[in-house]
């Protein structure tokens, strides 16, 4: 492992092991072009997201802010910095879509599941998240569960869609 590489001290063992191969890949990868990214990625792989403790060693350790790592880990939609939910829900926040109300998609949501954006409900079945324009703005506000774009959504509609969710 680097030298420079300052792993936080109440880590555990599993958790040591893989800050040391993330202090290969900042090794492999330091210096050469774009290598934040590739760096975010394989902490990605290897702790599953980017919590904050991970983000920091990251950025303790490539000589960057830590506010800089967060700001492109949250840049980029297939960075995560909440562990994987079962469900993620997505809600764009792209012009057209805040423009038609998605902000009020994304108050419905905390409201029915008692989770602010960014966080995971207890059971670990649903996550909000926002996302950027996904390409679908003739047919906004839309949400994004997983993989499928739901179009034209209302806040009447929100408890619908989880319900669709909740047995899957
Ligand atoms: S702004 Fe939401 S899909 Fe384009």
């Amino acid at each position: 492992m680097s030298e420079l590489a300052k792993k936080p001290s109440a880590a555990g063992i599993e958790e040591q092991a893989n800050y040391e191969k993330l202090a290969n890949v900042i090794d492999l990868y330091s210096g050469k072009e774009g290598c934040l990214i590739q760096v975010l990625h394989a902490a990605q792989e290897i702790f599953g997201y980017l919590p904050y403790e991970v983000q920091k060693y990251v950025a303790d350790n490539m000589g960057f802010s830590v506010s800089y790592v967060s700001s492109v880990s949250s840049f980029y939609s297939f960075f995560s910095t909440t562990p994987r939910t079962k469900h993620e829900v997505r809600v764009c926040l792209g012009t057209a879509c805040y423009v038609k109300g998605g902000k009020l998609l994304i108050e419905k949501l905390q409201e029915l599941l008692g989770i602010g954006v960014g966080e995971a409900t207890a059971d670990n079945v649903f996550s909000i998240h926002v996302t950027r324009c996904v390409g679908a703005c003739g047919l906004a506000p839309v949400v994004v569960v997983d993989d499928e774009v739901f179009k034209q959504v209302k806040p009447g509609d929100i408890a619908g869609i989880l319900e669709q969710y909740r047995g899957k």
